[in-house]
């Protein structure tokens, strides 16, 4: 397709755009007198009435703390509370809510891991491999982890194409590999990576995985028992839901073994001045008060993407990423970074002769918003030699109609530097 073709915007008979549309209200906005193009969901997706209804009940109808008061209204917010993490269990596959551990985000599950079954497990000279697609939150807690027990953190690079290499992979594994830390879909180049083999192979090799989902979950549907990741973590924010819940996912027997990471409230079984001991998983891993509306209204959310079907999401957004891949190669003076097939609903890419930060700032005037900069994936802006680029990140509420104002407003951004 080039950038005469017209949009082919009644190609999608899968997924009723308009009416999804319709369910998130913040869309209707204009920014600067322009229609709002969000383009930015890699970074937080906007929020569907359903899960801001969910929250707002809460406070108005539900509102207590949890597992700690005998009178009705904290009954009633635990169940809520409770029945969300039945719903994660449900939603990732696991096969007991008690693997399921309530989290700020992903990067809090990750740091729980790297500090509690890191500290427990590993020991001076062991190895952990990270791959240079990781966020930084996959990268930073094992840094701070080795730095304190004498570790060695090795990187597994890509290809040119942004995928994994394998072989390279393969050739790193060996018996002191005690960890592989992985993205299954890289939030700086939308890169799907082969996950599920990577894991067996970490697996025969003796190695534990640690699989980053914050991208990946709410592009397609997650089977952690499939995959056979040990841990699993995922961000509410990332799939329509609140800010400062997301889930840790751990096997029973490892998290079993895992010593608390915090202190506090409600993850004890007994306290004296002496000595503390503890209660059972998950909730050995929550100490304090949670984030009561949050997790409950994060229920709904995990509902709403459920009832839309995931493969109807996944196959709108690659509808929306071929044809903004189009529209771009087709602008000319445009790289994108991240070209391998196996790849979801971002487009990272850069303009001859503009800072990627200039064309963030111009087209947010348009009404555009996309993510510039480099992503908290460093390693992966060192791999291709650069600072920054462009990220446009698509979800379930876009149509090809914003894949076009994005195009129409760097061609202006193009036009103003030649
Ligand atoms: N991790 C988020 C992103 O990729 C914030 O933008």
């Amino acid at each position: 397709m080039s950038a005469a073709v017209a949009s082919p915007l009644a190609s999608n008979a899968a997924l009723d755009v308009a009416r999804v549309r319709a369910d998130f209200p913040i869309l209707t906005r204009e920014v600067y007198n322009k229609p709002l193009v969000y383009l930015d969901s890699a970074a937080s997706a906007q929020k569907p009435r359903v899960v801001i209804d969910a929250e707002s009940r809460v406070y108005e109808e539900e509102y207590a703390n949890v597992h700690r008061g005998v009178h009705y209204l904290s009954q009633v917010a635990t169940d809520k509370f409770e029945a969300t993490r039945k719903r994660i269990q449900t939603f990732l596959n696991a096969g007991d809510e008690n693997e399921i551990v309530f989290v700020r985000g992903g990067t809090e599950g990750i740091n729980l891991v790297a500090q509690s079954w890191g500290r427990a497990n590993l020991k001076e000279g062991d190895e952990i491999l990270i791959s240079e697609l990781e966020h930084h939150a996959n990268i930073v807690p094992w840094h701070l982890l080795a730095a304190e027990r004498g570790l060695v953190v090795k990187g597994i690079p890509i290809h040119d194409d942004g995928q994994i290499d394998m072989e390279a992979y393969k050739g790193l594994l060996n018996e002191r590999t005690k960890m592989v830390a992985l993205t299954q879909m890289s939030n700086a180049l939308g890169i799907i990576t082969p996950a599920a083999e990577m894991i067996a192979l970490a697996h025969d090799a003796g190695a534990r995985v640690m699989l980053d989902g914050c991208q990946a979950v709410s592009h397609s549907t997650v089977d952690v028992q499939a995959l056979d990741c040990d841990f699993y973590v995922f961000s509410g924010h990332k799939i329509y839901g609140p800010t400062g819940i997301g889930a840790l996912y751990g096997k029973a027997e490892l998290l079993e073994a895992m010593p608390p990471w915090q202190g506090g409230g409600e993850m004890i079984a007994r306290v004296s001045l002496e000595k503390s001991t503890y209660k059972g998983v998950p909730h050995r891993f929550e100490a304090g008060t949670p984030a009561i509306a949050q997790t409950i209204a994060l229920k709904s959310a995990l509902d709403y993407v459920t009832d839309l079907g995931l493969d109807r999401i996944a196959e709108h957004e690659a509808m929306l990423l071929n044809y903004a891949t189009e529209r771009l190669n087709a602008m000319g003076g445009i790289t994108i970074y991240g070209t391998n097939s196996a790849k979801a609903s971002i487009v990272s890419f850069t303009m001859d002769g503009v800072h990627p930060h200039d064309i963030g700032t111009i087209v947010d005037r348009d009404g555009v918003a996309v993510r510039v900069g480099h992503h908290c994936a460093q390693p992966v802006m060192q791999r291709y030699d650069i600072a920054a680029t462009v990220r446009a990140s698509f979800a379930v509420y876009n149509t090809l109609e914003e894949v076009d104002a994005l195009v129409a407003s760097l061609q202006g951004v193009k036009e103003m530097f030649a």
